[in-house]
């Protein structure tokens, strides 16, 4: 494709992509197809002559866009929203043309340069005191993995050099973390060879907060068993309910007992840009690292997830490894090659859109937004609250509602688990919006999570109509 014939199929591009954000309200939300449909629509080898652009951009629009959930439809309430913003769909444009590989800084000084300038940024928007660096990484996944390995390295264990297995100088290592605490930390335990055992679930409050007094005993029972604590998470903005560790709390134990402390905010920690809403975050600067995702309440296009740390020297440790192939020889010794602090070598230019999305919003205008998603919520909430025969589930601290349908109170746990699931299923099903579920305490609990750019007042009102129906119907 010659630099010509690509001007004319971008500008085709871009008009798909315009036309698609004008119009995403035509398609539902999730779309009306079963598992397995999609696949007998494309042929089963690829074609041996390239075709035309005109004919590929055709398939798209018939079998690509009318088939994907639609994360950009402002009626997307489910999970945690992910949205891409025009600015950061522009700067992933830019990002593919630029065709960046910042693993070393002379493979991209700018990806490199401006990493670190970002990431600095939002350190100081989000409030973290000088000392904090980081870097991004795709997914809040691999951020706490990285952290996780940083601690695991910074307990002096050295894994990375001599490994886990067979060493009777390493008792059992424990990760500890709420019971309410994503499933990417025990993924972490079970990736670096820590064993999913090793991560001990903490019980929680009647909020769904982590409870230190229990954390401290179980603590000290795994002392005693020899067992070698390493590391602690708590999570601000719990993925099930939005609860909120208490972060200083925990901080304390941290310190008394010498273990990283990591912060898992990936959803929540976007409302740490507001100054005045930082209470659920205070004590977090003690932490060793803090994961925030952009890719979920910062409207970048996924993926940018931002892993703050005071620790680069020991995420360093865990995964630097430098062949000669990728020694830097012409030049004085690079300040960063970011590869060395990730388990993995090639990386995106995320900072990329990231810049352009902090430039085009500015911080004032990221925090314009999220309030009227906190606004959103609490108006929300207190209609649940206020309607008879419905019942909130959770304190709501952010933008995500936790409730669901008891009618006049006399069915019973499981016809209600059965009952609600019915009611989310047929709200589902208008295409309208899209919500997801979750359980608290064993109930079958119906999500409402407001994130997306796009959503306004009107598309929760819908939502709430559409649920009401949806109980008398079901
Ligand atoms: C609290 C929390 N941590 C981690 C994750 C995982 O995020 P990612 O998909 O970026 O790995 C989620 C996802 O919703 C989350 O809610």
């Amino acid at each position: 494709m010659d630099p010509e014939a690509f001007r004319a199929a971008a500008h085709q591009v871009v008009d798909l992509m315009a036309d698609y954000l004008a119009g995403v309200e035509r398609y539902p939300v999730f779309p009306s197809i079963e598992p397995g449909s999609l696949r007998p629509l494309f042929p089963a080898s690829a074609p041996e002559q390239g075709e035309t652009i005109e004919a590929i951009l055709a398939d798209y629009q018939r079998l690509i866009e009318p088939n994907a959930t639609h994360w950009q439809h402002p009626g997307f309430l489910a999970y945690f929203g992910t949205t891409a913003s025009g600015p950061g769909i522009l700067g992933e444009m830019l990002t593919a043309a630029l065709g960046q590989n910042p693993m070393l800084w002379r493979t991209s000084p700018i990806g490199t340069e401006l990493e670190g300038v970002v990431v600095d940024w939002l350190r100081q928007g989000l409030g973290l005191p000088d000392g904090w660096d980081g870097l991004l990484t795709d997914t809040a996944s691999t951020s706490s993995l990285i952290a996780i390995a940083g601690a695991r390295q910074a307990a002096g264990i050295d894994a990375a050099a001599n490994g886990l297995p067979g060493r009777p100088d390493v008792p059992a290592l424990r990760v500890y973390a709420s019971e309410e605490a994503h499933s990417s930390i025990e993924k972490a335990c079970m990736t670096l060879g820590l064993g999913r055992d090793a991560l001990v679930r903490i019980p929680t409050d009647a909020d769904y907060a982590l409870r230190p007094d229990a954390l401290a005993a179980a603590i000290g029972v795994d002392r005693a068993a020899g067992h070698r604590p390493i590391a602690i998470v708590a999570t601000v903005g719990t993925t099930s309910s939005t609860a909120i560790d208490p972060v200083a709390a925990i901080a304390a134990i941290a310190e008394r007992e010498g273990l990283w402390l990591h912060v898992d905010s990936a959803y929540a920690g976007a409302v740490a840009l507001i100054p005045e809403r930082r209470e659920p975050f205070r004590g977090w600067e003690r932490a060793d690292s803090i994961v925030v995702n952009p890719h979920k309440w910062l409207f970048t296009p996924l993926d940018a997830s931002l892993l703050l740390t005071r620790r680069m020297p020991d995420l360093r440790e865990a995964f630097s490894l430098v062949p000669e192939y990728l020694r830097t020889l012409d030049r004085a010794t690079p300040v960063r090659d970011y590869n060395e602090y990730t388990p993995q070598l090639g990386r995106r230019f995320r900072a990329l859109k990231l810049w352009m999305q902090l430039r085009w919003f500015g911080l004032a205008g990221l925090r314009q937004r999220i309030e009227r998603h906190l606004a959103m919520a609490q108006t929300f909430a207190a209609e649940v609250d206020a309607a008879e025969g419905w019942e909130r589930l959770a304190p709501v601290p952010f933008s995500t509602v936790c409730f669901r349908w008891v009618g006049d109170g006399s069915a019973d746990a499981a016809a209600l688990d059965v009952r609600n699931a019915a009611i989310m299923d047929a709200v589902n099903r208008t295409g309208e919006v899209f919500l997801s579920h979750t359980r608290l305490d064993g109930r079958f609990t119906i999500r409402l999570a407001i994130g997306n750019l796009r959503t306004e007042e009107g598309h929760v009102a819908r939502a709430w109509e559409l649920l009401r129906t949806a109980a008398v119907a079901s």
